[in-house]
């Protein structure tokens, strides 16, 4: 038990009786990266959603740094330390990027060296000024990132922050989150790109229909039998 920052142990999540979630477990270490994989629909987004808040798990146990958080509102889980980034940007769109950076800063731990250490993190120095609904989507996605670093958190969930991006896009986000990471931030990175994967992670967790299936080295994620069969069988 002892050592890890985020742990999620048992979880069940149905909507209307199909259970997106079937009794997951997962744990990260403080400053580690984790690749969170699987098939579409296999529940990795709704696995965020309930770590952070968003969704009341019908089963199971969450705990972040040692504390029970299973019940505890959104915003409560933002001050204790746990964060996300969406598949889709949700930045306020009319607001620029300082603002929409501040905004999340004030719903947060107000950490002063996060708020001003965010832009230079996120390479979005240049954009402060500008209105978000302006930026390119690689920058919304920065964007987000940087609205969830605003909060100083200590776990952190990216999903699929890469998908779209330019190779030269990857690898700067990449090097980005590796920095994150050894400030001892405990990353999960949710994503498709086997390679950006395989640069970042120490082992990734492999879910199938709300179960994990496979959890170890990425190397041999691709090996398993049963990887195999949920990517390519079908
Ligand atoms: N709010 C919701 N209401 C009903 N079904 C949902 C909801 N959110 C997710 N699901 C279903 O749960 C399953 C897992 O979805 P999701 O977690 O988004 O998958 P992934 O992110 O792995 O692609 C899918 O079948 C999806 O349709
Ligand atoms: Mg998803």
């Amino acid at each position: 038990m002892a050592g890890y920052m985020l742990e999620v142990e048992g979880v069940v999540k149905s909507f209307d009786g199909f259970k997106a979630l079937n009794g997951v477990n997962l744990s990260v270490e403080k400053g580690e990266i984790v690749g969170l994989v699987g098939p579409n629909g296999c529940g990795k987004t709704t696995l965020v959603n309930v770590v952070s808040g968003i969704y009341r798990p019908d089963m199971g146990k969450i705990c972040l740094d040692g504390k029970d958080i299973t019940h505890m509102p959104t915003h409560k889980r933002v001050l204790h330390g746990i964060n996300r980034t969406f598949q889709v940007p949700k930045p306020l769109s009319d607001m620029t990027v300082e603002e929409n950076i501040d905004l999340a800063w004030h719903f947060g731990g107000k950490d002063n060296l996060a708020r001003s250490s965010v832009l230079e993190r996120t390479n979005l120095s240049e954009t402060k000024y500008k209105v978000a609904s302006m930026l390119t989507a690689a920058q919304q996605k920065r964007l987000d990132l940087a609205r969830a670093l605003a909060t100083n958190p200590k776990v952190l969930f990216v999903d699929e922050l890469g998908a779209g991006l330019s190779p030269s896009e990857l690898s700067d986000i990449a090097t980005m989150l590796k920095e994150i990471a050894d400030t001892g931030v405990a990353l999960v990175v949710v994503e498709h790109l086997l390679g950006f994967l395989e640069s970042l992670t120490s082992r990734v967790v492999v879910l199938d229909a709300g179960k994990e299936i496979f959890e170890g080295r990425l190397k041999e994620a691709v090996k398993d039998e049963r990887v195999i069969e949920v990517f390519l069988g079908g």
